[in-house]
Formats: C-alpha cells, sequence, structure tokens
C-alpha cells in the first residue's frame, strides 16, 4: 500500500435538492460539524494521500475558510468547480488529481463512511483495480413498467445497494470518464462509477463489504438517522 499514491475524490457540487433545505444538505451541521466534514475527516484519518474536494460553482472560498482552515484538512490538496451532474463533478475530481495509482471516489453525502471501509476499498483497488462497497439488500426488489405494475422480482440473494467509496486503478477510471466524456450519447442514465468503467472498459467490478451504516443523507429522514449513528460512535 506504501509505495502507490492513492488519492481520493470527494463529491460536494450537488444541490441536494430531495431535502429541501435552505442550507445545501453538505453543509448541514450534523452533530456539530457541517456534514461533508465528517466525510472528509474519515479521509483525513485513512492511509489516503490526497483529497480532491468537489464543490458547486463559487463555493471554494467559503469552503477553504470554513470548512477546510478550521478543520484542519490538510490532506485537501484542492477545491475544484464540480459540473450539472454527478459525472461532470467526477470527472473534475479525477482531472484535478495529479499522479495517482489509485483514486476512490466517495459521495460527500455519506458522514458515516469509516477508515475500515476505507481501507477495503484501498485494498480492493489495487487486488481488483476496479471495487465498490455495498450491501446485500434486505427488501424484496420489483422491476416495474411504465404505469407502476410489478413486472418481475429479481432472485434477491443476488442483489446489492451500492454505496461509496468506489475505488479504482486511476487510468482506468480514467480512460472510462474521459470515452463517456467525449461523446453525449454515452451520459444516459450514469449513476455511479462502476458503470462507467463496466459500460467502457468491460473490466469486471468487485463488490466488497461496506455497512448498512454508510447511508447516504438524502432526505430529511436520513439526517435523523445519521444523527443517531454519529452520536452512538462519539459514546465509544
Ligand atoms: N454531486 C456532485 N455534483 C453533482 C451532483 C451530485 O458533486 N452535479 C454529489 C453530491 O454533492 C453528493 C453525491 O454527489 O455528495 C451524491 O449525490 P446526491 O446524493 O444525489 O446529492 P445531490 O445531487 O446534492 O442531491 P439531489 O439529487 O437530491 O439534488
Ligand atoms: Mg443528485
Amino acid at each position: 500500500m506504501r509505495s502507490k499514491k492513492v488519492g481520493a475524490v470527494v463529491l460536494a457540487g450537488g444541490k441536494g435538492e430531495r431535502m429541501h433545505s435552505t442550507v445545501q444538505k453538505q453543509y448541514l451541521i450534523l452533530n456539530g460539524k457541517p456534514l461533508i466534514v465528517h466525510s472528509l475527516e474519515a479521509f483525513e484519518h485513512s492511509p489516503v494521500h490526497e483529497v480532491v474536494l468537489v464543490t458547486g460553482a463559487g463555493e471554494e472560498e467559503h469552503v477553504r475558510r470554513e470548512i477546510l482552515q478550521p478543520y484542519a484538512l490538510h490532506k485537501v490538496v484542492a477545491v475544484t468547480e464540480g459540473g450539472r451532474e454527478r459525472y461532470h463533478s467526477v470527472y473534475a475530481g479525477l482531472k484535478a488529481l495529479q499522479g495517482c495509482d489509485y483514486v476512490l471516489i466517495h459521495d460527500g453525502a455519506r458522514p458515516l463512511v469509516t477508515e475500515e471501509i476505507i481501507c477495503r476499498a484501498i485494498r480492493g483497488a489495487i487486488e481488483y483495480d476496479a471495487c465498490v462497497v455495498g450491501m446485500p439488500v434486505k427488501d424484496t426488489i420489483k422491476v416495474a413498467d411504465d404505469s407502476a405494475y410489478a413486472v418481475s422480482t429479481p432472485d434477491r440473494s443476488h442483489l446489492w445497494q451500492i454505496q461509496t467509496p468506489q475505488a479504482f486503478s486511476y487510468s482506468l477510471v480514467r480512460r472510462a470518464y474521459d470515452q463517456i466524456m467525449s461523446d453525449e450519447s454515452l451520459q444516459t442514465g450514469i449513476t455511479d462509477d462502476a458503470m462507467v468503467v463496466e459500460s467502457q472498459t468491460g473490466y469486471k467490478v468487485k463488490l466488497l463489504e461496506g455497512s448498512y451504516e454508510n447511508l447516504k443523507v438524502t432526505t430529511p429522514e436520513d439526517l435523523v438517522v445519521a444523527e443517531i449513528l454519529l452520536g452512538k460512535r462519539k459514546q465509544k
């Protein structure tokens, strides 16, 4: 792990529309700190060498002053402006990372990521070149038609809900992203990085265990759960 350079792209360039709050969700205070700080601190305390933080347009100064300096997040080497869709933001982050052999891509909106999960993702990237963390789904999943009638029920034992970090050999994921960014017809329905790598390179992506606690704060009730889980950790 030591001789290879590992970078991370932490995404905080979204608008948080489903949260319906006046302050963007990444800056909401969660257990006394902005949500994004919890995510960045996990990387700060991990073996990752460098972090690029992707934010919304015009937020760089605010983020340096209110987030990076006060919380001493020294591993953040660049703050870069994201784009309209998540994959635009990922691409901006990948281009801002310099000289990394491996890269972890993480949703800043997952503040419960741990050093242990990050280490597992790093080891996975080294072993498999492409891996994502996730968990087996607990609910039955149905495929629906356009009128919300159930069409089929995939075998649950083969279904995982996918989280981040998603971790790759840098050259592999960069090539995949270069390809989709050069052709708009390849840009429909992209919801994670693994699918970009799968579709553009044919590489098989390994699924590794994340944690049911590693939730993405998306809607207001997620904030309640995240606060409880973070509070529980503090007591330990
Ligand atoms: N993200 C980003 N750039 C975008 C869209 C999303 O950097 N153009 C980031 C978000 O900040 C978040 C992660 O990608 O950390 C996952 O996205 P999501 O949970 O969908 O966040 P938002 O897009 O901000 O929320 P919403 O979809 O409700 O607007
Ligand atoms: Mg979104």
